[in-house]
């Protein structure tokens, strides 16, 4: 079988990519692998997909090439996909820091699934076809364009994207195939790793925290130069939440990450105060004004003990400068993340020098594309990742 266009992997980029080189007049095969389409997208966002961002910017992508996204995020911007998820009637909400989601409000029903309907009417309306339960077996160039050996036949085609995504949840049909591809062709992959991923805490703080597992507070939370204030969550295996998800993307193994569980106070200063109003207070009393209880005693516990039940007045300045500390600059070493069983997204993947940022073919193999996670290119949370998908997935579409 011919056609003039296969995509690779019918997830977010891929069915973009699909809609749209469909709607040029392409005659379009979307493959994959998975029983389902758009997988990811059903389960993002906690089922009600954060689908874009009223706040786009490269700064907000990681990249070897922090320049290679600009092209395609402009040309397809986050209000063209508003204007898209408005054109089909698709209500959604802004939750917070331009972070769009699907329903009404926040507390309206799961609803990831109005835009995956989206995406398979624009492939259905533009005469795309979406062939799933199909392996890819391998994967040759022919003079003109590729043939395909599948478990379903042998197809060829002009032009070939690979759309496959990152390794993130192997259980929602996530692979290897399209660094293995890229490899084959000549392309430089770069070393992935699990990004906006909780961590784990070593034995020890995770049997001393136990009791902290489900309480949530806003923090600023940084490493490597790079800062985010929002909440994080302890869990019953580390840390998590959005603020912790956010600076594993700048993590690697053996940093220390720094929690200011007080981001909006000198504590140390704040103390000395306190010490003269109410020198007869303990530190779990005081500090509980501005933090759950259950965290300040266990804290307390766990990092000063000997401090946990003097009164105020009977600490000097060391004392109170060790507690500020312990809150306002608390050091944590991860000895893991979760990985790829629970990541959002996987950093690094096809090298971008080697792939143009206006059609996204590859400039070693002519007809061959990259788009979406696949590429070493990788979003904030808050709905980057899927901007990234649509963004590059339309300028490939329009360009194959
Ligand atoms: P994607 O992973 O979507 O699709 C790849 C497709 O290729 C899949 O259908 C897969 O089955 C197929 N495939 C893989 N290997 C294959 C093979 N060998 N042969 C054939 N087919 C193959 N982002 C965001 O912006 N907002 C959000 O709310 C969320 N929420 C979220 C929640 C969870 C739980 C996860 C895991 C991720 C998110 N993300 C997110 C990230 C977002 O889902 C992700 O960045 C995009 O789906 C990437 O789109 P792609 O099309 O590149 O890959």
């Amino acid at each position: 079988m011919h056609v003039e266009v296969i995509i690779v992997g019918a997830g977010a980029a891929g069915l973009m990519c699909a809609a749209t080189a469909a709607a040029r007049g392409k005659s379009t095969l979307v493959l994959d692998h998975a029983n389902k389409a758009g997988k990811k997208i059903l389960m993002s966002g906690g089922g009600k997909c954060n689908f874009t961002n009223y706040f786009i910017e490269p700064d907000n992508f990681l990249s070897s090439n922090p320049h290679f996204c600009k092209s395609a995020l402009g040309r397809f911007t986050q209000w063209d996909f508003i204007a898209l998820v408005e054109r089909h009637g698709v209500v959604y909400h802004e939750k917070k820091h331009g972070q769009l989601f699907c329903g009404e409000d926040a507390k309206s029903k799961a609803s990831a699934r109005h835009i995956l309907q989206l995406l398979l009417d624009e492939c259905a309306q533009s005469g795309a076809t979406i062939q799933l339960k199909t392996d890819i077996q391998a994967v040759k160039a022919l003079e003109e364009g590729f043939s395909l050996s599948t478990s379903k036949g042998q197809y060829h085609c002009d032009s070939l994207v690979i759309a496959t995504g990152g390794l993130s949840i192997p259980t929602l049909g996530a692979s290897g195939f399209g660094y293995q591809l890229a490899e084959q062709f000549g392309l430089q992959v770069l070393p992935t790793r699990a990004a906006l991923v909780p961590y784990y805490l070593n034995d020890k703080l995770r049997a001393e925290f136990e009791s902290l597992s489900g309480v949530s507070v806003a923090a600023k939370v940084s490493c490597n130069d790079q800062s985010f204030v929002e909440d994080i969550l302890f869990t019953h295996r580390g840390l998590s939440g959005p603020a912790v998800l956010q600076i594993s993307s700048y993590w690697q193994l053996g940093d220390t990450v720094e929690v200011n569980l007080l981001p909006e106070i000198d504590l140390a200063q704040e103390l000395k105060t306190l010490r003269e109003s109410k020198g007869k207070s303990t530190f779990v009393s005081v500090l509980s004004q501005w933090l759950p209880k259950k965290l300040v005693q266990t804290f307390m516990q766990s990092f000063l003990p000997e401090l946990a039940q003097k009164p105020l007045a009977e600490c000097s300045n060391a004392h109170l400068m060790q507690v500020a500390e312990q809150f306002n600059r608390w050091l944590v070493k991860p000895p893991s993340t979760e990985g790829y069983r629970t990541a959002e997204v996987t950093l690094g993947g096809v090298c971008v020098d080697e792939v143009s940022s206006k059609s996204f073919e590859s400039q070693r193999q002519p007809g061959l594309y990259f788009v979406g996670e696949v590429l070493d290119v990788t979003g904030w949370l808050g709905g980057f990742n899927f901007q990234w998908a649509w963004a590059s997935g339309y300028c490939a579409g329009q360009s194959v």
